[in-house]
């Protein structure tokens, strides 16, 4: 049973089986940008062993527990949900520092349940690591929505329909397609670019963040799309996070421009 649909907690995994391809950043930023909505946002890091989800978010410092803790019963719950400074909408829990505090399925579900039925959070978002083996196994289980991350890559939208094809297969029911990385010499080209992956895949593209070196500056100081210079970001986020509200818009709605890769 789908049992975040009955809470009215919606539970989205940020997913591919490729390494790198931005997963953690979008599930980060899109986190602040469904916050900045005035929804309340869970972040999980599922990267188990590799955490860097702390990072991005600019509370590493404040990690003291993570998500094994709470699993094996070592804490009460509560002391593990680390409330954002700059927003209250947006709580996260780290992954383990370590391997030695891996997770099981049973120990993660039980976990996510027990998340969902305190109904606090409007959203649950579960950024997985790369590759299709355990952590993803395990990280679907929760979860009837999955935002497949690719960058414009024949490899990488390739990917995007393999990990699909995975998390139909474990019962994953909606599988969204977000275009990481767009770079090009104008929107306009960027649009047909957008169009030709359409074209290629099963998947329903539910939005596209530009490629933006900000983003990358951003990640390592633990800055979030809210308090970046932007515009063209800030801007990407906040489309998807208003799609994933269900709300109308544009993909490239108010996006004025596009960079060249360097
Ligand atoms: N839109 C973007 N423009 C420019 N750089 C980006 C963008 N999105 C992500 N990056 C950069 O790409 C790199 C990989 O991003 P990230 O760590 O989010 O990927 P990931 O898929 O979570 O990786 P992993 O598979 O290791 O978990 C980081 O340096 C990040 O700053
Ligand atoms: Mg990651």
């Amino acid at each position: 049973m789908d049992i975040s649909n009955s809470l009215g907690t919606q539970v989205i995994l940020f997913t591919s089986c490729k390494g790198g391809v931005g997963k953690s950043t979008v599930c980060a930023n899109l986190a602040m940008a469904v916050a900045r909505r005035g929804r309340r946002v869970l972040l999980i890091d599922c990267d188990f062993g590799n955490r860097c989800l702390d990072l991005i978010t600019g509370m590493s410092d404040d990690v003291i527990y993570d998500i094994s803790d709470i699993a094996f019963g070592r804490i009460p719950m509560e002391r593990a949900i680390l409330r954002d400074k700059r927003n209250a909408n947006l709580f996260f829990i780290a992954a383990p520092y370590s391997f030695e505090n891996r997770m099981n399925t049973f120990a993660f579900k039980s976990v996510v349940n027990r998340l969902v039925s305190t109904a606090s959070y409007d959203f649950i978002f579960v950024d997985t690591p790369g590759g299709i083996g355990e952590p993803l196994a395990f990280a679907a289980g929760v979860a009837d929505t999955a935002y497949i991350i690719a960058e414009p890559t024949r490899a990488a939208i390739r990917a995007a329909d393999r990990t699909s094809e995975f998390l139909m297969s474990k019962g994953v029911r909606r599988r969204r397609l977000i275009i990481n990385k767009l770079s090009g010499r104008s929107v306009e080209k960027g649009k047909d670019e957008a169009i030709s992956i359409i074209d290629s895949t099963s998947l329903r593209l539910l939005g596209i963040v530009p490629y933006d070196p900000e983003l990358i500056a951003a990640g390592n100081k633990g800055i979030l799309m809210d308090e970046m210079l932007s515009f063209n970001i800030t801007r990407a986020f906040d489309n998807i996070a208003a799609r994933t509200l269900g709300e109308s818009r544009k993909l490239f709605d108010g996006i004025r421009k596009l960079r060249k890769l360097k």
